[in-house]
């Protein structure tokens, strides 16, 4: 079976997020990466490009260039990931969609959710995947989690919270920080800093487990550094498309917290309780039973965790791995259209533009919430409505 190529936009050399994307796609052997336009700057990413290994003709100076190089190759790239900056996720995506080609697109997917819809209206009318990189929903144990919630073992699921707070944005002094300001800067970031950055991670983790959508909620949003327009932390209250309660907080002021990811499951036969910092144990208590500690890798887990579990129980697995996990979904969706047949369903979890749409109504309902003191609003996108 021939490789998948893969191609990167963004992620250039000291980028936070480019070498999670490289070891991931690299890891299972499904994908060769062929292709690049790593940087802004166009030499810097064309070198860094051929130091990775591109060949020269394919290490691009800006997408654009790629888009040209690519479209009538033969051995065109299957798959581009678009990790650049924000506000460019969206003509990147929408331009690579509409030559053709399979994307999977870095959080959040657009700047406005006009423009979310009409990802997913030009996803579905040319056919081709657009994934988002919600790649924290790859971890094997939150597939574990989905899946026991799926099967019933927890009963109806009547709360859940998550939370997504750090405290690396904490220092006043550090304001002018120009990797700290844009965050801040509606210009740059938008409507919403700490929620669009951090929190949507924390409510499509709490979506993806629980089966369910958001439709409404209230925010009460601070900036706790006075200095800034826009929220260091928000406590988000939703409700679920199923009657789940929701509990949210977010915040990047949090001294002591590092990443901060955490997920709690509670239904009426039992709870579910699980930390990205500590991806590989997840924590089940049955009602009127013992605390039990689900190991990654266990035997008898489900088909989903089994799927995306490589290394033997008690060596730990992290971040990269689970983003390679969202990899291995999109080869076997690639594949599986390549040979006109249906996907392995276990693969088929990856996130999708229709949950980039969901976080960006969520963002602006967050941000209309919290300017309304936490009065109850709306969360669906208008499509979904
Ligand atoms: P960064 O600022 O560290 O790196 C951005 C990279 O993109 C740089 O190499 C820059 O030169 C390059 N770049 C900028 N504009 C470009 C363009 N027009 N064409 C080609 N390259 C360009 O940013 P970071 O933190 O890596 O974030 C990138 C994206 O990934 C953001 O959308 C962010 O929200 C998302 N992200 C997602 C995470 C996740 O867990 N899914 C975690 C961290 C970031």
């Amino acid at each position: 079976m021939r490789k998948l190529k893969w191609g990167m936009i963004g992620g250039g050399e000291g980028s936070q997020i480019g070498p999670a994307h490289r070891l991931g796609a690299g890891l299972d052997g499904a994908f060769e990466f062929a292709a690049g336009a790593l940087d802004h700057r166009p030499d810097a990413g064309r070198d860094y490009g051929r130091r990775l290994g591109l060949d020269a003709d394919r290490a691009y100076g800006d997408w654009h260039e790629m888009l040209e190089g690519e479209k009538n190759r033969p051995n065109r790239v299957d798959l581009v990931t678009v990790a650049t900056p924000n506000s460019t996720h969206y003509e990147i995506t929408k331009a690579y969609l509409e030559a053709g080609f399979h994307v999977l697109c870095e959080k959040p997917m657009t700047m406005t959710i006009e423009e979310g819809e009409d990802i997913v209206r030009i996803a579905e009318a040319t056919g081709r995947i657009c994934a988002v990189n919600y790649g924290y929903s790859g971890y094997s144990l939150v597939r574990h989690m989905k899946a026991m919630v799926a099967r019933g073992d927890l009963g109806q699921i009547r709360l859940v919270k998550a939370e997504f707070a750090h405290g690396h944005h904490a220092d006043a002094t550090d304001a002018d920080n120009p990797r700290v300001r844009w965050r801040y800067d509606p210009a740059q970031a938008g409507v919403s800093a700490q929620f669009a950055d951090c929190g949507i991670h924390a409510l499509h983790m709490a979506c993806f487990v629980t089966g369910q959508d958001v439709e409404k909620l209230s925010a009460d949003t601070v900036s706790c550094i006075p200095s800034r327009v826009l929220e260091d932390d928000a406590m988000v209250n939703f409700r679920l498309s199923g009657g789940t309660v929701g509990r949210l907080w977010t915040s990047s002021i949090a001294i002591g917290r590092q990443h901060g990811l955490t997920l709690q499951v509670f239904g009426e036969k039992g709870g579910l309780r699980w930390a990205q910092e500590q991806p590989n144990q997840l924590y089940f208590m049955p009602l009127g039973g013992r605390l039990q500690i689900i190991e990654r890798g266990e035997a008898n887990l489900s088909p989903e965790a089994d799927r995306t579990s490589r290394v033997t129980i008690g060596h730990a697995e992290g971040m990269p791995l689970a983003f390679a996990n969202i990899y291995k979904d999109l080869a076997e969706a690639i594949r599986a259209g390549k040979e006109g047949r249906p996907i392995d369903p276990a693969a088929n979890l990856y996130p999708r533009a229709e949950d980039g749409l969901r976080s960006m109504a969520a963002v602006f309902a967050v941000a209309e919430s919290g300017l309304a003191h936490g009065q109850w609003v709306e969360a669906r996108p208008p499509m979904f409505r």
